[in-house]
C-alpha cells in the first residue's frame, strides 16, 4: 500500500516537470518561427512564387497488370531538366517487393548522386511467363546524361499465387555437375550466336559464365527457353549494351529439374559421339580430321596439356574445323592420387593452355583412365565425360579390330572412345564412318549427348 502511494506521488511530480519543460520549449519554438517569418518577408514576393512553381512534382500511381497478383507501380515527374520514368512490378509478397524496390531505389540514388546535372533516368520491365505459374520480370534501368550512359538489367522471379521465388539452384535440382553442363551449353550458344559475332569479347566470356550459382541468377524463364542477361560490357563491347542469350529448354533438358523439362520434338535421329583422346599428334590427328570432314562429322578431342604445348597449331586446327575440345589433364596421371596442388595444375593448367592455344577454353573434361572421385569432380569447372564404347585401339592397334568393336558395341547415344595418337586408328576410321553412316547414325559433339 505504501509503495503505491509513493508511486502516485512521484507521477504527479513528473507531470509537473513535463509541463514546465514543454512550456519553455514552446516559447523557444515561437521565437524561432518568428525569425524565419522575418527572413522570408525580406525576399520579394514574386521570387517566392516562382520558386514554388518550378519545384517539380513526382507522381506515383499503381495500375493493374495483365498478370494476376501483380500490380505495376509508375513514378514520373514533370521535371524537364531531369526527367525520369519508372515502372516496376509489385506483388502481394513482401520479400519480392522489397527486392525490386531496393533495385529501383539503388538507381534513384545513383541518379540523385550526379549533382543535379541534366539527365534522364528510365526504369522499365518486360515479363516472361512459365506455365508452372512463375513470372520473370526483367527490369531494365538506365541513366543517360550528356557525359555518359549507364545501363543494367536485373531479373526478379516469383509465383504470384504462392509468393515462391525461383532460383537457378532449384532449376538445376541443386546439382553442381548439372550447373557445369548448363554453363557449357550457355557458352556454346553465346559462341554460335550470329548477333554477337562482331561485338563479343571472347576474353571476357569465361569469368561471367563459370559454373558458379551466382553467375546464373539473372535469367528469365518461358515455356520454351531460358534467357540469360548480361549487363553492358560484361561479355560484349560496352557500346553493344546489355546482352540477352536465349537458350532453348530443349538444349538444357538433361540438366534441368523435372518440372522444367520440355518434351523434345520427336526425332528419328540416331546420335553417336566420337571421341579422340591423348592428342594432338602431328601426323595422325590431321589424318583423322580429313576423314571426319569427308563425312561432315563433328567429334570431340580430349587433349593433353603437355601435347598442346608441343603442338599448339594442331590443337588450333582441330578447333577451327568445328570440333569440340576437351581437357584430358596435363600428363595423364591417375588424378585421385594427386595432392591438391598438383591436381589443380593438371586440370587448370591444361584449361589455361588450351584457352591460349585455341582462343577458348575446353568445353568438357575427361579424367585419364576414367579415374575420378569427389575431389576431382569438385576441382574441375567442366562437365566430366566418360565413354560407353571402348574400342581398345591403344591395345590392339588394328584397323579391323577397331571396326569390329564399333560394330559390336555401338548403340544410339553411344560415346565411342578412340585415340588420335595411333596411326592404326586414323587408318581404320574411314571404315568406321562408312559403317555408322550406313546404320543411320548422325555424329554429334559429346556435350550434345543427353546422358553422359
Ligand atoms: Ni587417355
Amino acid at each position: 500500500m505504501r509503495k503505491d502511494r509513493k508511486k502516485r506521488r512521484s507521477r504527479w511530480i513528473d507531470i509537473g516537470f513535463l509541463t514546465v519543460v514543454s512550456a519553455s520549449a514552446f516559447t523557444v519554438l515561437l521565437l524561432l518561427i518568428n525569425s524565419v517569418v522575418d527572413i522570408t518577408s525580406i525576399v520579394p514576393k514574386s521570387e517566392v512564387l516562382r520558386a514554388s512553381v518550378e519545384k517539380p512534382t513526382v507522381t506515383v500511381e499503381s495500375a493493374q497488370s495483365p498478370y494476376e497478383g501483380i500490380t505495376i507501380v509508375k513514378e514520373t515527374t514533370n521535371d524537364e531538366q531531369r526527367p525520369f520514368s519508372i515502372e516496376y512490378p509489385q506483388s502481394e509478397f513482401k520479400s519480392f517487393n522489397d527486392q525490386v524496390a531496393a533495385y529501383v531505389e539503388e538507381w534513384k540514388e545513383r541518379f540523385a548522386a550526379d549533382g543535379g546535372k541534366p539527365g534522364e533516368l528510365a526504369v522499365s520491365f518486360e515479363t516472361a511467363e512459365h506455365s508452372a505459374g512463375v513470372y520473370s520480370f526483367a527490369v531494365r534501368a538506365s541513366i543517360a546524361s550528356e557525359e555518359k550512359q549507364t545501363a543494367d538489367i536485373r531479373v526478379f522471379r516469383i509465383n504470384p499465387q504462392t509468393g515462391k521465388p525461383l532460383d537457378i539452384v532449384e532449376m538445376t535440382g541443386n546439382d553442381p555437375e548439372k550447373l557445369k553442363r548448363l554453363a557449357t551449353a550457355v557458352r556454346s550458344v553465346i559462341l554460335e550466336d550470329s548477333h554477337l559475332k562482331g561485338v563479343l569479347v571472347k576474353d571476357r566470356l569465361w569469368a561471367p559464365t563459370e559454373p558458379k550459382w551466382a553467375n546464373y541468377r539473372n535469367f528469365a524463364l518461358s515455356d520454351d527457353s531460358m534467357t540469360f542477361y548480361y549487363g553492358a560490357g560484361v561479355i560484349a563491347e560496352k557500346q553493344a549494351g546489355s546482352v540477352e542469350v536465349k537458350v532453348p529448354l530443349e538444349k538444357l533438358n538433361p540438366f534441368l529439374a523435372q518440372p522444367f523439362q520440355v518434351k523434345a520434338a520427336p526425332s528419328n535421329e540416331k546420335r553417336v559421339a566420337l571421341t579422340f583422346d591423348d592428342g594432338p599428334d602431328p601426323y595422325s590427328t590431321p589424318a583423322i580430321l580429313d576423314v571426319l570432314e569427308k563425312y561432315d562429322a563433328k567429334a570431340t578431342f580430349f587433349m593433353l596439356g603437355s601435347r598442346v604445348k608441343t603442338y599448339p597449331d594442331i590443337a588450333k586446327q582441330v578447333a577451327e574445323a568445328g570440333h569440340e575440345i576437351g581437357n584430358h589433364s596435363w600428363n595423364h596421371p591417375s588424378l585421385p592420387k594427386l595432392p591438391d596442388e598438383k591436381l589443380y595444375e593438371e586440370i587448370q593448367g591444361t584449361t589455361d593452355l588450351i584457352k591460349e592455344a585455341i582462343g577458348q577454353p575446353p568445353a568438357v573434361f575427361r579424367p585419364p583412365y576414367g579415374a575420378v572421385d569427389e575431389r576431382v569432380f569438385q576441382s574441375t569447372k567442366l562437365p566430366v565425360v566418360m565413354w560407353t564404347v571402348d574400342t581398345l585401339d591403344w591395345q590392339h592397334r588394328d584397323p579391323q579390330k577397331l571396326l569390329e568393336h564399333v560394330m559390336y558395341y555401338t548403340h544410339e547415344n553411344s560415346i565411342i572412345l578412340m585415340h588420335d595418337i595411333h596411326q592404326s586408328t586414323a587408318d581404320g576410321l574411314e571404315a568406321v564412318m562408312e559403317y555408322l553412316t550406313a546404320q543411320g547414325f548422325t555424329f554429334v559433339k559429346v556435350s550434345e549427348i543427353e546422358d553422359y
